[in-house]
């Protein structure tokens, strides 16, 4: 079977999954029996994918007009090795060779990455590539899935290290930090999700607090518009940014504006050239009641939904974060009827007639596990038009 694989990192494949979506907004998305390998149909832009990989939060790897087997029985091997055999033979590739090869969730029994990476090696040497394991022109990779049993082997396009990866920086490392602060992976895939693809519509973080999503949208170069009500966190998220950046003016993030302003009234917070340019909204409120104390935690997200309608693209979406007690059983993905779900603030029921109340259908429900008694609710919603 040949087709374009992506390779989801282990932290939260299904939220993974969901941002892949929202960045390939014309492909479809099928799952290969493993939760981490997903297939991307229709056609790709090979550019694009390179960009993408490396901003994304939840994509590891991309692996091109692959070989995929199930590796069940003694003859797979022969198999495999012919099918990649002729995969090499018929490539337009020239230059060095090398292959690439891990595992994901678990072994598959007596198989060896190395010594199956070993062998698709000395094929292209017997077809007349030089090997360079150090930079290679061409990378073959090979994937080892050991929860589905399965091999893929592809070209690949990997996630190249060029400043810290989302996945091991801190947001304890900041020089402005509070316990509020969101975990740099999560923060990254939701304004990912929100987004959708990098272009000229900017990101909204109305809540910004220590800028934990503004930061995100700043280091892979997104527009993004974040307000808070309190001087002290917009002058210490623009500190984060520009830290995060490793810049001492703000002229160098452009695409970012960190203004003191309010949720609920959007329209007169952020400035015009934003109205009707923003894609996505990211929202992460305080819990209880707001800093002013004067609207409760549901009234608080509802009168900014609502007044987001007045700044939004026509197909803008949002991604929401809201604290909750963690299912009993252990799952990352949640149906908004058939699962039970608690809010530590308010009801669920409540909380979806609020959504539904101003017009935003519910894509996706995906959960967290922080702690025995903490989880998130990551909530993305799309705009049903007005009539
Ligand atoms: C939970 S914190 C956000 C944390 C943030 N995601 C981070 O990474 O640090 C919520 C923030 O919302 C701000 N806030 C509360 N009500 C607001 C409003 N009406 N408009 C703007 N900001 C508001 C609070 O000052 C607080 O900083």
């Amino acid at each position: 079977m040949a087709g374009n694989i992506a390779c989801l990192r282990g932290w939260h494949p299904a939220l993974a999954k969901a941002e892949l979506s929202a960045l390939f907004p014309n492909n479809e998305m099928i799952s290969l029996d493993s939760q981490r390998l997903v297939e991307i149909s229709g056609k790709l832009d090979i550019e694009k994918v390179t960009d993408i990989i490396q901003y994304s939060s939840g994509t590891q790897a991309v692996l091109l007009d692959c070989v995929v087997m199930s590796w069940n029985e003694e003859s797979s091997l022969d198999e495999f090795i012919s099918q990649v055999s002729n995969k090499i033979e018929n490539s337009d590739k020239a230059g060095t060779f090398g292959v690439v090869h891990w595992r994901q969730e678990g072994k598959i029994k007596d198989l060896s990455g190395s010594k199956l990476a070993g062998m698709i090696g000395g094929i292209a040497g017997k077809k007349g590539f030089t090997i360079d394991l150090d930079k290679p022109d061409n990378k073959l990779g090979l994937v080892l899935d050991g929860s589905s049993n399965q091999v893929v082997c592809g070209w690949l396009i990997d996630y190249e290290s060029i400043e810290g990866n989302s996945n091991t920086r801190r947001a304890t490392e900041r020089p402005f930090f509070k316990p509020i602060s969101l975990d740099p992976k999560l923060a990254r895939l939701a304004v990912n999700l929100a987004g959708g693809p990098l272009d000229e519509y900017a990101v909204l973080d109305p809540m910004t607090g220590t800028g934990g999503f503004v930061i995100e949208a700043a280091l892979i170069g997104r527009n993004a518009i974040a307000l808070d009500l309190e001087q002290e966190m917009v002058n210490g998220a623009m500190k984060n940014v520009l830290w995060a950046l490793g810049s001492e003016e703000i002229t160098t993030a452009e695409h970012i504006q960190i203004i003191r302003g309010d949720a609920t009234d959007l329209a007169n917070s952020i400035p015009r050239k934003w109205h009707q340019k923003i894609s996505g909204l990211v929202l992460d409120p305080p819990y209880g009641r707001n800093s002013h104390g004067s609207l409760s935690h549901f009234d608080l997200i509802r009168n900014t939904l609502i007044s987001y309608r007045d700044v939004a693209s026509e197909d803008a979406t949002i991604v929401l974060i809201l604290p909750i007690k963690p299912p009993q059983v252990k799952k990352l993905e949640l149906q908004s009827d058939g699962d039970e779900i608690i809010l530590l603030h308010g009801e669920w029921d409540g909380f979806k007639q609020l959504l539904s109340e101003c017009n935003w259908r519910i894509e996706g429900l995906w959960v967290e596990h922080v702690h025995s008694s903490l989880g998130r609710l990551i909530l993305h919603a799309s705009n049903v038009p007005l009539n």
